[in-house]
């Protein structure tokens, strides 16, 4: 098993207990996403046929003579069980690279390890919190600047490069009003040595594919739909230029952010269903979105699959598809979106997406209760808005529990009671 330039160990198909090469004989993109999410990076062990890549429970590899490997001499810098996660998700993203993270932040981090002193980002202005943290109050400690633009507006972006411009970071659907970003026309913005970010999380491989928009890098959040069942934190950066990957890897074993075998493995599970649970998460987004739309005490629904969302045909054009997640603001205010949410009970009152189970948030108290307040009035992160990630139990259940919950909080709000 051959090493990178740093020394980090590259999976390849002759690593008995690893995975395929996406780069190699398994020509990346000629079987079906949910055929490579099932196989890719899953090999049988050559050694004992496991069916199903071992948890490597171990910190360290035991070495044949001095510097003599088979693969793998420390798992901060290389584990196969690690290797055999980067090798489904990069086969997912049709790409030939991917390192896992310790979490969808360390993730983002990895993918801006890429920029040095005096370097600027321009990002979407509705960016996830904990990144507007990071860019904000982390990466200035280290020259690195950031101006936030309304990415559906190319002019404003065109007027926000810079000379020192070196990346454009996007994501897309955004957080939480599900607007849509257009990733290519980002692309063709692009100068030389410049590189867009893309944040995939919201969409997954299943649903949108930035690097065949014209994306350089795609992080994600693995601890959302990619793991999809809420019992592991972690993430993923994928590329398919070897210069940017040995940089990212580079970074990823000097830092050692890392997941563990077993995060590794559970995501490796959850990946395995991608598809199936994607497609579940959509039908009953869909219905619920049309369930909230018609109802008087609902105030507004964004959803990028509604007839009524501004971004719809782009979202058609640009994804397979419409995610899971659905806002809404319920007339009546904060109080009533209080209520409502404390009295669901099919849904978890609970922050994070992506899972097998419905949740719901208030994004301003939760997801973006590190943005300034003034900055998320800006963005219409207002209290009367719920965030619901529509989970794939029984769709009746779900609007079931929704009505119920909408109807009973009419006494909730000094200005709303429903008829
Ligand atoms: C779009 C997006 N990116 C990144 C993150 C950070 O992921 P993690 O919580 O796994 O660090 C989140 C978390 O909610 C997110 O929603």
């Amino acid at each position: 098993m051959p090493n990178d330039a740093f020394g980090h160990p590259q999976p390849t198909s002759r690593n008995p207990s690893v995975c395929s090469d996406v780069a190699g004989e398994a020509a990346v993109a000629t079987r079906g996403f949910a055929t490579r999410a099932i196989r890719s990076g899953q090999d049988p062990c050559s050694a004992t046929g496991s069916t199903i890549v071992p948890v490597y429970q171990t910190a360290t590899f035991t070495q044949t003579s001095v510097g003599v490997t088979k693969g793998y001499d420390y798992s901060r810098s290389g584990n196969p069980t690690r290797a055999a996660l980067e090798c489904q998700l990069a086969d997912l993203e049709e790409a030939r690279h991917a390192c896992a993270f310790a979490s969808g932040m360390a993730a983002v981090n990895g993918a801006l390890s890429t920029l040095v002193t005096g370097d600027h980002i321009v990002a979407t202005k509705d960016v996830y919190g904990g990144t507007y943290r990071l860019l904000s109050d982390v990466l200035p400690r280290y020259g690195i600047h950031t101006t936030y633009v309304d990415m559906c507006d190319l002019d404003e972006t065109r007027a926000a490069i810079r000379e020192n411009t070196k990346l454009f970071f996007v994501e897309t659907p955004t957080n939480p009003l599900l607007r849509i970003i257009d990733i290519a026309a980002i692309a063709s913005l692009k100068r030389p040595g410049q590189i867009v970010a893309v944040d995939n999380t919201f969409a997954t491989p299943y649903l949108q594919r930035p690097l065949a928009l014209g994306a350089d890098i795609v992080a994600h959040s693995t601890t959302k739909y990619i793991n999809g069942h809420s019992d592991v934190i972690g993430g993923i950066v994928v590329v398919d230029d070897p210069e940017l990957h040995a940089q990212i890897a580079f970074y990823q074993n000097a830092v050692g952010a890392v997941p563990g075998a077993w995060d590794a493995y559970l995501t490796i599970r959850g990946a395995k269903t991608l598809a199936l649970r994607m497609r579940e998460h959509e039908r009953n987004a869909r219905a619920v979105a049309e369930f909230l739309e018609a109802r008087d005490d609902v105030e507004a629904v964004y959803y990028p699959g509604l007839a009524s969302h501004p971004h719809r045909e782009l979202a058609r054009k640009q994804m397979r598809g419409f995610g899971g997640v659905v806002t809404f603001r319920a007339r009546g205010g904060g109080e009533r979106a209080l209520e409502i949410a404390r009295s669901l009970r099919v849904f978890n009152l609970a922050t994070s997406l992506g899972g097998v189970e419905s949740l719901v948030c208030s994004p301003t108290v939760m997801t973006h209760g590190t943005v300034p307040p003034a900055r998320k009035a800006e963005l219409g992160i207002t209290d009367d808005l719920l965030r619901l990630s529509v989970g794939i139990e029984d769709v009746a259940d779900i609007i079931a529990d929704l009505e119920r919950a909408l109807t009973g909080s009419a006494h909730a709000s000094r200005t709303f009671a429903v008829a």
